[in-house]
């Protein structure tokens, strides 16, 4: 609670850079990486404080995962039935992640386990999973009817089942896909809309049976996993701080190399360019599984968009900063059919509004959403993350646009997905 940080606004930016590894994919990683046969490695793992919940959660149940100087990890995979009962409480810290995809997991696993989580962690909903994995058979008891952490599983005897799945999550899909590894026959899972599909990718890429259904997916289950090399790409949503801070700071062009752009993940690049913003990828390739490209970015004029749909899961993590950018933008912008921010690691909308607010920024909170009137320019206040690292850098980018000088309180937590990102702001400002 005591860490801030003070932010003045910029003159120009400029510079290329690179943003650490991707969250999702490096938790997957290592998850995947345990339970295949043979080795892992992993090159651009995201050593932030959520993956090293995973990490450390992966340890306790006897694998061994070593880190050269270098940051890459080598994993001894140890096959689908190898974990060990972890003799401890499994923490995963405020990594939503590492909890709803481990309850897959760990319900497929014939031992007895217990996830906890930090107090904002504790609060978020878990019967998302916890539902769908007791028709396949889970046993998961936690607090509030199984809504909430801790949560106690006594795994094994998992069954395959198609779940139709009310809410696009890819947490609420991972993690039937990860129990569904464990059962016998087919495990399906359909979505309203397709949300991130990194599960999807790595099962292939590791040598699972998994073909895409109209609306959702199909694994067999048992498969063989087999270790593989995992190049993590730049994640897109830290990428997605910079693209808004380069979009809104006159006279800048940055380059932003090696992000992940999965069609599942990009919905921050349509968005800000349906804004009007001059975003550019460059030499596309595929990395892993996973399509990766340049970003060149020059300060725009950006204008007010309607933001719904299946556009919604494809930018779910990226709102707060959207938000920052139409504040800025000439006009009206609407973001709809986005409840689920409410849920996440505080509630976004409720914190985007009350903190841009004070900012000067003119936002209306909707159940669903908000409406945001852009202004020309910010002025500088005493704001607070709300214990969110997405809310802390956000805040700090709408800083670049404020006059005066910003207090943002309790920013610690920028390390749970980006331990590095004040230093690259500092680095690329003029
Ligand atoms: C994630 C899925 C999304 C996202 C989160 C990471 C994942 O959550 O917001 O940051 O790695 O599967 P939901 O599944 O709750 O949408």
């Amino acid at each position: 609670m005591s860490e801030y940080k003070i932010v003045t606004a910029a003159r120009q930016l400029a510079g290329e850079i690179q943003v650490p590894g991707d969250k999702s994919i490096s938790h997957r990683s290592i998850m995947f990486g345990s339970l295949a046969e043979g080795v892992t490695m992993v090159r651009g793992f995201l050593h932030g404080e959520d993956n090293h919940a995973t990490l450390n959660a992966f340890r306790a149940m006897g694998v061994e995962i070593s880190e050269a100087a270098d940051g890459v990890l080598t994993i001894q995979g140890r096959g689908l039935d190898g974990l060990q009962e972890p003799a401890d409480v499994l923490d995963c810290g405020n990594s939503g992640t590492t909890m709803r995809l481990m309850c897959g997991l760990l319900s497929g696993q014939r031992f007895f386990s217990v996830l906890t989580g930090d107090q904002y962690l504790r609060r978020r909903p878990m019967k998302r999973v916890v539902k769908p994995l007791s028709e396949m058979g889970a046993r998961i008891l936690g607090r509030d009817g199984g809504e909430r952490a801790p949560l106690a599983i006594d795994g094994g005897g998992i069954r395959a089942a198609s779940y139709h799945s009310p809410i696009a999550s890819a947490q609420v899909k991972s993690a039937v896909l990860l129990a569904g590894l464990s059962a016998e026959g087919a495990t399906e899972v359909y979505e309203p809309h397709l949300s991130r599909d990194h599960s999807e990718r790595m099962l292939t890429y590791f040598g699972a049976d998994l073909q895409l259904l109209d609306g959702g997916v199909r694994l067999q289950g048992r498969p063989r996993l087999l270790g593989r090399e995992v190049s993590v790409p730049g994640d897109i949503s830290s990428a997605a701080f910079f693209l808004v801070a380069a979009l809104i700071t006159p006279g800048t062009e940055l380059l932003i190399r090696n992000v992940g752009v999965n069609p599942t993940r990009s919905g921050v690049i349509d968005i800000l360019q349906a804004m009007g913003g001059d975003i550019t990828l460059q030499d596309q390739r595929t990395c892993s599984g996973e399509p990766v490209a340049d970003l060149l970015v020059r300060s725009s004029e950006l204008h007010g968009i309607r933001v719904g749909g299946d556009l919604v899961p494809r930018a779910i993590d990226e709102f707060p900063v959207i938000s920052v950018a139409a504040s800025l933008a000439q006009g009206t912008t609407v973001i709809s059919e986005a409840e689920e921010l409410r849920v996440k690691e505080t509630d976004r909308i409720a914190a985007i509004c009350g903190e841009l607010g004070k900012l000067g920024a003119r936002l209306e909170p909707r159940p669903d959403g908000m409406l945001i009137e852009g202004v020309e320019q910010l002025t500088g206040a005493e704001v607070g993350s709300h214990g969110d690292h997405r809310i802390a850098m956000s805040l700090a980018i709408a800083g670049l646009r404020a006059a005066g000088e910003m207090r943002i309180n309790d920013t610690g937590c920028t390390a749970t997905s980006f331990p590095n990102f004040w230093s690259l702001l500092e680095q690329i400002k003029q």
